[in-house]
């Protein structure tokens, strides 16, 4: 009961407009710079430095909320386009992570998508690969559609497909061949679209990791759950499938024991590296997650 009511707060706090913009004056604040890498890119690149000579890689994602015009959209592609230049330069191993509505998708579906060609375009030169995050049931299948359009001339991007919504089965089917991260799902999603059930939503995640992997499609498999980590080993050792077709996947500043352990134990390990003065909504939405993270807050407090 508790649990939820501190979870609605959260969630309704990374919606708040006036919270966002007041954030982006307050540096980042309240323990998130344990899981945001940073408000620049060069911060951004040193923290994947890092986590690359402890043997990670990484996808860097510029974090931004409430994309409402052409200009934000625009700029939020400029700056996409310039992590991966910044990512070149380096000489880092780190892929970029994009959302869609960052990049116009509800302001109209092909301006976002030739934002969406500019950046993959760019990624291309630099012989590098473009993640779609998949948004809330809402903008899946716009997403999709730009997915598809963008896989008639591109090889070098993938999406996402939330193990929540009963769609997404079907839709693992249907993107044999590409390459895919497959979460559980992080939005509040209405039983008509989405199981409710946590035993359920498991379930079905481990349901289509082994549709995908079967088929012998890239596979990110990114949670922090444990209990699925040891299914999948297990999965994927039975079935003689290659330690080059999947990698793990968590967040930054997530369970970085067993992010080591996993590289220790010869897997590919993928840290999701956020970054950005637009820190906010994230850092709630990863509170509602889950109510221990808030330790991480309570510890800002005071050390900042
Ligand atoms: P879940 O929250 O179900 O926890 C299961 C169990 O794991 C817990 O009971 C606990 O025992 C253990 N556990 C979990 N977190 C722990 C922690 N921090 N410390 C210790 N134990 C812990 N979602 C989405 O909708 N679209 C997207 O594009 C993405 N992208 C994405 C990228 C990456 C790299 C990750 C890791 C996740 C996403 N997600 C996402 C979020 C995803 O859908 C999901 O909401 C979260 O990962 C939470 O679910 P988990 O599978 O991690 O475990």
């Amino acid at each position: 009961m508790l649990a939820e009511v501190s979870k609605n707060i959260f969630l309704y706090a990374s919606r708040s407009k006036i919270l966002n913009k007041a954030a982006k004056k307050w540096g980042l604040r309240f323990g998130a710079s344990q899981v945001v890498a940073g408000e620049t890119i060069e911060s951004a690149i040193a923290k994947v430095k890092e986590l690359n000579e402890k043997g990670l890689v990484c996808t860097l994602d510029h974090l931004g909320e409430f994309v409402s015009n052409r200009e934000e959209a625009i700029e939020a592609t400029q700056y996409n386009i310039r992590t991966l230049e910044a990512i070149h330069q380096a000489g880092v191993n780190s892929n970029l992570s994009v959302k869609l509505t960052q990049l116009g998708l509800d302001i109209d579906w092909n301006f976002c998508l030739e934002n969406m060609i500019k950046i993959v375009e760019t990624a291309k030169q630099y012989n590098n690969f473009v993640r779609i995050d998949m948004e809330d049931s809402a903008h899946c299948q716009a997403t999709l559609d730009i997915l598809r359009e963008l896989r008639k001339t591109y090889d070098n991007v993938g999406t996402v497909i939330q193990a929540y919504l009963y769609r997404s089965e079907q839709d693992v089917k249907d993107l044999k061949g590409v390459s895919l991260r497959l979460v559980k799902g992080a939005y509040k999603e209405s039983p008509e679209v989405a199981y409710q059930d946590k035993r359920k939503i498991d379930e079905n995640y481990m349901k289509i990791i082994k549709e995908h992997l079967l088929g012998g499609s890239y596979t990110a498999i990114a949670t922090h759950d444990h209990c699925i980590i040891e299914k999948v080993k297990q999965f994927t050792a039975e079935h003689n499938i290659p330690r080059n077709q999947f990698e793990f996947q968590m967040l930054y500043g997530f369970r970085t024991d067993m992010q080591l352990q996993l590289v220790k134990e010869g897997y590919k390990m993928r840290v999701y590296v956020p970054f950005g003065n637009d820190w906010f909504g994230y850092f709630m939405r990863r509170l509602a997650e889950r109510p221990q993270n808030v330790s991480f807050a309570l510890r800002g407090l005071f050390s900042k």
